[in-house]
C-alpha cells in the first residue's frame, strides 16, 4: 500500500478510502474507549488526528506510542466528528517504527525555549516553529531559483576553497593539510605555503562575487547561491560564521538598475512565500504575538508578520543617499538626546543602531542606502565623479538592518588599479580579475542578499541561530 503524506490527506484527498500513513507522534490522549494520537510528517505543520477505539486496540499496543515515536497508521480517512480538522483517520492498524522513551525524550509537549532546542537542534525540526521555519526556508530558496531562471540568469557554482582574499569582506577561514605540529619554514622561519596542499596560502571564500563577475562577461545575467564564510568574532543575532549567500551579477547594469533588480527579487520571494506557506507562516506570525505580549508596550510590533510582509511586497522601498542618511540621523531627536552609542559624522560607517533608525523609526520600510564614502567600502565598487563616493548601495529591512550589500562596479582599468593599491592589493594576486577590464570590460553591477538574514525576516524569527539548521557561530559547531 502507498503512503499518503498527512497534508495531502488534510486536504481531503481519499477520503472514504483506506489509506496508509507514517510520521511522527506529537501528542496522545484519550479515554476508556479512544484514543486520539496527532501525527505530523512534516508535509504541514497541521497535525492528522488518528483515532484509535479502545475495542480494537489492547493496552499493549498503544503503550508504545508516544510522543516522538515513529508510526504507521492504516485506516479509513473520513471526515472529523472533532472541532479542529476538516478530516481524521479511523485507525484499523497501527504500527510503532520507532519508539521514543517517555522517560529521556527531551521534547515533550509543553513548550521549549528557543535556547533550549538550540542545543538540541538536531530534534527540534520536530516541532511546530522549526517545522514552519524551515518549509519558509525551503520555499525561498525555491523561489530564489525560481525567480532567476524566469529572468535568463544562469546559476554559476563559484568556488568554496579560494587563494585570493582580496574581497575584504571579513576575516577568512585557513584551509589547510600542513601538519600543524610540524609546519614546514621557509628561510625567513615563515610559514612555507608551498608544501600546503595548493602549493599556496588557502582559505574558505567570503563572497562568490568576484568569480561571478568573470561569468557575468560571458552569459550577461548570472547568480551565485552558496555558503559563505567570515571568521568575524561578531557575537550578535545577525551573524554566523558560515552563512548562504545569493549573489547576481549583470553586465550593462548600472546602480539604480541593479537597485530595481534588488527590489523586485525581494518582493518576489516574500510573496512565493506568502502564496506557498501562508500557514507556516500565519503560525509564526501568531508565535510572534504571543511573545510580544511579555514586551512592554512601546517595544511591540504594529503589525502582524503577515501585515508586514503584505506591505513590504505592495510598498516602493525607500531610496536615499548615504549623505542623506547622515542628514536624518543629525537631524533626529535620537541624535539630540545622546541615544545613539556609536558617532554620527559624513565618513563613518553607519552601525545596526543607525540603519534601524532609519528603517524602524523613520521610513518605517525597507531602505535603500546608496553612495557610501569610498574609504568604508570594498576596492570594486564604481568611484563617482565626486571622488569621494562610491556607487554602493546596501538595503536595510526593519527588524534586521543590512540585508543586501551591492554596487557597480569599476570597470575602468586604471581607476581600480589605483584603487587597489590605495588598500595594498597586489595587481599579481587579481591578475585575472583585472582582465575582465582588459578584454571586453563594460559596465556591469551586482549584488549579495544574506540567505539567513532574509530567512529571518520572512519568519520573524529574531536570532539567526534559529533561521538555519546547524549554525556555526564564535565556539560553537555542534552537530
Ligand atoms: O555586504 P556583503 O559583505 O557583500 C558582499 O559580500 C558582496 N560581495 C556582495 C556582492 O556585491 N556580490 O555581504 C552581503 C550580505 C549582507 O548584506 C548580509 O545580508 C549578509 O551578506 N552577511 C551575513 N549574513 C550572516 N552572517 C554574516 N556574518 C554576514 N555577513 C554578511
Ligand atoms: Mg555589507
Amino acid at each position: 500500500m502507498q503512503r499518503t503524506k498527512v497534508k495531502d490527506l488534510l486536504q481531503g484527498a481519499e477520503v472514504g478510502k483506506e489509506v496508509l500513513l507514517k510520521g511522527w507522534v506529537r501528542t496522545k490522549r484519550g479515554n476508556k474507549f479512544v484514543n486520539f494520537i496527532a501525527v505530523n510528517d512534516g508535509s504541514t505543520i497541521n497535525n492528522l488526528q488518528v483515532v484509535a477505539d479502545a475495542e480494537k486496540f489492547s493496552e499493549e499496543t498503544l503503550k508504545d506510542v508516544t510522543t516522538g515515536a515513529a508510526i504507521a497508521v492504516v485506516g479509513e480517512l473520513v471526515a472529523s466528528q472533532g472541532k479542529g480538522q476538516a478530516y481524521e483517520v479511523q485507525a484499523t492498524s497501527i504500527e510503532v517504527l520507532g519508539k521514543a522513551d517517555p522517560e529521556t525524550y527531551p521534547l515533550q509537549k509543553k513548550a521549549h525555549s528557543l535556547e533550549f532546542l538550540r542545543e538540541i537542534a538536531h530534534l527540534r525540526f520536530r516541532t511546530n516553529t522549526f517545522g514552519a521555519v524551515f518549509r519558509v526556508r525551503n520555499a525561498l530558496a525555491f523561489a530564489v531559483h525560481k525567480f532567476f531562471n524566469e529572468k535568463g540568469f544562469v546559476y554559476m557554482h563559484t568556488p568554496i576553497v579560494t587563494a585570493s582574499d582580496a574581497e575584504g569582506a571579513g576575516e577568512m577561514f585557513r584551509v589547510t593539510t600542513l601538519d600543524l605540529d610540524n609546519l614546514p619554514r621557509t628561510e625567513e622561519g615563515k610559514i612555507n605555503f608551498e608544501e600546503d596542499f595548493f602549493g599556496k596560502a588557502t582559505n574558505l571564500t567570503v563572497s562568490g562575487q568576484l568569480e561571478g563577475e568573470l561569468a557575468a562577461m560571458a552569459f550577461s545575467d548570472i547568480y551565485t547561491f552558496g555558503p559563505t564564510f567570515r571568521a568575524e568574532n561578531s557575537n550578535t543575532t545577525r551573524h554566523l560564521a558560515e552563512f548562504w549567500m545569493i549573489e547576481p551579477e549583470m553586465a550593462f547594469y548600472d546602480l539604480q538598475m541593479n537597485a530595481d533588480l534588488a527590489e523586485e527579487f525581494i518582493k518576489y520571494i516574500i510573496r512565493h512565500a506568502l502564496e506557498n506557506n501562508r500557514e507556516d507562516i500565519e503560525f509564526l506570525g501568531q508565535r510572534l504575538a504571543e511573545e510580544d505580549k511579555s514586551k512592554p508596550q512601546n517595544e511591540r510590533q504594529e503589525m502582524t508578520l503577515i501585515e508586514k510582509l503584505e506591505f513590504v511586497v505592495n510598498n516602493n522601498f525607500e531610496r536615499i543617499t548615504y549623505t542623506e542618511a547622515i542628514d536624518i540621523l543629525l537631524n533626529s531627536n535620537h541624535y539630540k538626546k545622546k541615544k545613539f552609542q556609536y558617532e554620527v559624522k559624513w565618513g563613518v560607517d553607519l552601525q545596526s543602531e543607525h540603519e534601524r533608525y532609519l528603517v524602524e523609526k523613520h521610513f518605517k520600510k525597507p531602505v535603500i542606502v546608496t553612495d557610501y564614502p569610498k574609504d568604508i567600502k570594498a576596492f570594486y565598487m564604481r568611484l563617482n565623479d565626486d571622488g569621494k563616493t562610491v556607487a554602493a548601495m546596501d538595503i536595510l529591512a526593519p527588524g534586521i538592518g543590512e540585508i543586501v550589500g551591492g554596487s557597480q562596479r569599476e570597470e575602468r582599468l586604471d581607476v581600480l588599479v589605483e584603487r587597489m593599491k590605495g588598500v595594498g592589493i597586489h595587481e599579481e594576486d587579481l591578475w585575472w580579475y583585472l582582465d575582465t577590464r582588459r578584454f571586453g570590460g563594460c559596465q556591469h553591477a551586482g549584488f549579495g542578499l544574506g540567505f539567513e538574514r532574509m530567512v529571518q525576516f520572512v519568519t520573524g524569527m529574531g536570532n539567526i541561530r534559529d533561521v538555519i539548521p546547524f549554525p556555526r557561530t564564535p565556539q560553537n559547531a555542534e552537530f
